[in-house]
Order: C-alpha cells, then sequence, then structure tokens
C-alpha cells in the first residue's frame, strides 16, 4: 500500500516498523501518544514537524532510520510512517501514505488555539476547525474514532465529575456507573496531577469501534467525546460506525489520507531535518 520508496533507502518501511512494534511491546502507551502527536502535527500548520519532536517514544524510529538512510526521510515523514504502523499494531486499518513531506524550517508563529480543538470547545466550534481544514462532519467523527485508544488527564475532564453545576454534582451526559467508576479513580487526583484514565475503558489498547458504543451508553470521556452522540449533526455518523467496524475503518483510512498530507511542505520549502527535536540551522 506504501507506493513512495525514499530514494536510497528501501529498508526505511521496515526499520520504522520493527523500531515502533518493538516499542509498543514495551511500553504500550506508545500508540496512542504517537497517533495524538501526529494529529497535532498536521492540524497546526500542516504536517511539517514545526513542532520539534522532543518525544522519546520517536527516538528509536528517528534515530534507526536516519543512521540507516542519512538526509533521506524526513521527520515528518517518520512520524506518518511510525503512526501508520502503530495503528496497524493495535488492530486498527492500514492506509496509503505518501512519503516526500519537508521539515519546517522553524517554529509557527500562527496561533494554535484555533487550530487544535480542545475539549473545553463547543461541537460547532471543533466542527468550525475540521471544516476550515477540509473535513466533512462525517470525517471529523471518523477521525475522533482514533479515542479508541490512549489516555487522558483527569484535568481534561475531572470538572464533570465534581461540582458539575448548580443541579447536578455529575455531568448528566455521563452513564451514572461510568462517572463512579471514573470519580473513585479520580480520588487521588489533586495529589497526582498525572493521572490519567482510558478514553475507550472496555477495550482500552484495541483499535476498534467501540469509542463509538461507549458514546451510545453514556461513557464518553471528554465532553467533546459526548457532544458527538448528543448533537444530532454528528449523531448518524457515531450510530453508524457503532453498528459497522468496517465502515469505520474505510472512512477512518480514507481520513487519515488526507489528515496525512494537510499543507505539506515540500521541496525548496523545507529541510529533510537530521534531528527531530532541532532546526538543522539555528538562526530563528
Ligand atoms: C474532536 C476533537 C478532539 C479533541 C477535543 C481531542 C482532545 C483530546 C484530549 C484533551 C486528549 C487527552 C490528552 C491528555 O490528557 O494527555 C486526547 C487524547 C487523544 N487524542 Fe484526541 N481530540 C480530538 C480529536 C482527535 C483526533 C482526530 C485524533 C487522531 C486522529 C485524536 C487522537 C488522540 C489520541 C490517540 C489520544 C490519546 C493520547 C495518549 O494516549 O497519550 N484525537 N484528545
Amino acid at each position: 500500500h506504501h507506493q513512495l520508496l525514499p530514494k536510497n533507502c528501501p529498508k526505511f518501511f521496515d526499520i520504522v516498523r520493527k523500531a515502533v512494534t518493538h516499542k509498543q511491546l514495551s511500553t504500550p502507551t506508545t500508540a496512542g501518544a504517537m497517533l495524538r502527536l501526529f494529529f497535532h502535527n498536521c492540524m497546526v500548520g500542516g504536517c511539517d514537524t514545526s513542532i520539534l519532536v522532543t518525544s522519546n517514544t520517536f527516538n528509536k524510529a528517528e534515530r534507526d532510520a536516519a543512521l540507516e538512510c542519512p538526509g533521506v526521510a524526513s521527520c515528518a515523514d517518520i512520524l506518518a510512517v511510525a503512526a501508520h504502523d502503530l495503528i496497524v499494531a493495535v488492530g486498527g486499518p492500514t492506509f496509503d501514505l505518501r512519503l516526500g513531506r519537508k521539515d519546517s524550517l522553524e517554529s509557527k508563529a500562527t496561533d494554535p488555539e484555533n487550530q487544535f480543538p480542545l475539549p473545553t470547545m463547543s461541537l460547532s466550534e471543533v466542527i468550525k476547525i475540521f471544516t476550515s481544514k477540509g473535513f466533512s462532519i462525517q470525517e471529523m467523527v471518523a477521525l475522533v474514532g482514533a479515542h479508541t485508544i490512549g489516555l487522558s488527564h483527569f484535568n481534561q475532564f475531572s470538572h464533570r465529575l465534581f461540582n458539575f453545576n448548580k443541579n447536578s454534582e455529575i455531568d448528566p451526559a455521563y452513564n451514572p456507573d461510568y462517572a463512579a467508576g471514573l470519580k473513585k479513580l479520580c480520588q487521588n487526583y489533586t495529589k497526582d496531577p498525572s493521572m490519567s484514565a482510558f478514553n475507550d475503558a472496555i477495550t482500552p489498547t484495541k483499535f476498534d469501534n467501540m469509542y463509538y458504543k461507549n458514546l451510545r451508553k453514556g461513557m464518553g470521556l471528554l465532553v467533546t467525546d459526548s457532544a458527538m452522540f448528543d448533537d444530532s449533526r454528528s449523531r448518524p455518523f457515531v450510530d453508524r460506525y457503532a453498528d459497522d467496524e468496517k465502515k469505520f475503518f474505510q472512512d477512518f483510512a480514507r481520513a487519515m489520507e488526507k489528515l496525512s498530507v494537510l499543507q505539506v511542505k515540500t521541496e525548496g520549502k523545507g529541510e529533510v531535518r537530521s534531528r527531530c527535536d532541532s532546526f538543522n540551522t539555528l538562526n530563528n
């Protein structure tokens, strides 16, 4: 399914796949962290690693690829291939990846606030961000199915569990049993703010359509997750994907192909960075 091999480096895909699959086996949080990093990278100014990748889940793939193929694959390409391979490793669909992204020469001055969705935003605001990047509501719902894996820190949702509003201690969008479970898990949160919960409480490490089934049961962790089901603009797609995993995989794969080429830089507009955590020249 990969059409373009980087020049002079036929082993590129093997190298990245081996590195990330090993990492996933030893550190099962890798897939979620990398997928979110990839999403973030492509949404904010295009898939050009204008955010410097310091994540140590990425280090081995980067180092191995750079050793075997110096100057060939950009950090943006390595990140895309790593995210793809990790999705496949945890049971998700494959998709086509084009290569040849260049890395950004500088960190973006543009304000990421308006380009990246936050759980504190209304669904209308979230839809606006996806639409501005060329995604339909259906594609947005398919992409957020990525929350079938990975973790969220408590500060992203704890307000839904304590003093939610005047009328209710707990966000009524939550299933009461689910909320009680989260609350128990949350007990020591003020002492340990690094605590997190699985986005998908039922099959947390498997890439499947459980996220959508959870939404129908009031088990969406973030406010924006619950909103996907509560809002009539997105609910039909939640229902569709909850009922049909094959359809979810197809639509997720197409949407990922689209995400992976958002505003990419090509020849002349960027560099192949030798280290993904710094720019080649430090003049900016
Ligand atoms: C609808 C808009 C979205 C919002 C508001 C949102 C927000 C969030 C938040 C707040 C977290 C928790 C971060 C943390 O506490 O460390 C998270 C986790 C995650 N998100 Fe999203 N997200 C959205 C869409 C997406 C999309 C489209 C993808 C990928 C295609 C994605 C992939 C992930 C993954 C994989 C994680 C788990 C990260 C980990 O395990 O470290 N999200 N998201």
